[in-house]
């Protein structure tokens, strides 16, 4: 997985058919989608329960690109290494799941993976001042994390502080939330990389019927470049 801050759209499969994953992981890759974005609820951390680990190993093989696996979930370091061998290239954990991110960070590095934070909309940047070196993504939640479909929040102010504050370090700016072709220019603007878009990309298409995705990934990465279609 080498580094570059071009844009990438990382569909998530929160939206997508949980009775077909692996085609829908197959269907989004065909359509253009840079990584697949694994959204982990536990009911706890957050209001809403999906799956886990064993989910997560089963679309491995269907996903050829980089598998971006979002934990909603507290505590989160006794789940690492099953997560990891689960075949995550990116796993986040959340600033606000537990009193020792640190940790939970090195812990990830340790297991061989990517390591990301993800942000609230409620935390400030600065509470990742003491870890831009420990992670190689930040992400900044753009909705209150538990379901899709949420109207996104402007953290465009975030957002900047944070790029200011990574400088030419290697780590990616990922936007989770509401991202569509009329949000997308703002998060891209501020220094975003790595666009998560639910809805947005599945809306109007299916396993099926695959076509609307590309179409979907097309106009969100297009707006964020400045090329509208
Ligand atoms: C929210 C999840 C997001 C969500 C995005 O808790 O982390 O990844 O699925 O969905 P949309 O794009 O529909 O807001
Ligand atoms: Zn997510």
């Amino acid at each position: 997985m080498s580094f570059d801050r071009s844009i990438k759209i990382a569909p998530s499969i929160l939206a997508a058919d949980f009775a077909n994953f692996g085609a829908e992981c197959e269907a989004i890759e065909a359509q253009g989608a840079d990584w697949v974005h694994v959204d982990v609820m536990d009911g706890h951390f957050v209001p809403n329960i999906t799956f886990g680990p064993a989910t997560c190993a089963a679309i491995r093989p269907h996903i050829k690109g980089v598998m971006d696996v979002h934990l909603m979930i507290a505590p989160v370091d006794p789940y690492i290494d099953a997560f990891a061998q689960a075949g995550a290239d990116v796993i986040t954990a959340h600033v606000e799941a537990g009193p020792h991110i640190h940790r939970t960070l090195q812990a990830i590095r340790g297991a061989g993976a990517k390591a990301g934070v993800a942000l609230n909309p409620g935390t400030p940047a600065s509470a990742v001042s003491e870890l831009i070196d420990k992670v190689d993504l930040i992400c900044v939640m753009t909705v209150n994390p538990g379901f899709g479909g949420q109207k996104f929040i402007d953290m465009s102010e975030k957002i900047s502080a944070l790029r200011r504050m990574i400088g030419d370090r290697p780590v990616h700016i990922e936007i989770d939330g509401g991202v569509d072709p009329s949000t997308a220019p703002l998060v891209a603007k501020a220094g975003a990389d790595v666009l998560v878009a639910g809805s947005a990309v599945f809306r109007g298409g299916s396993v099926s019927d695959p076509a609307p995705y590309g179409d979907n990934i097309r106009a969100i990465r297009a707006a964020a470049s400045g090329t509208y279609v």
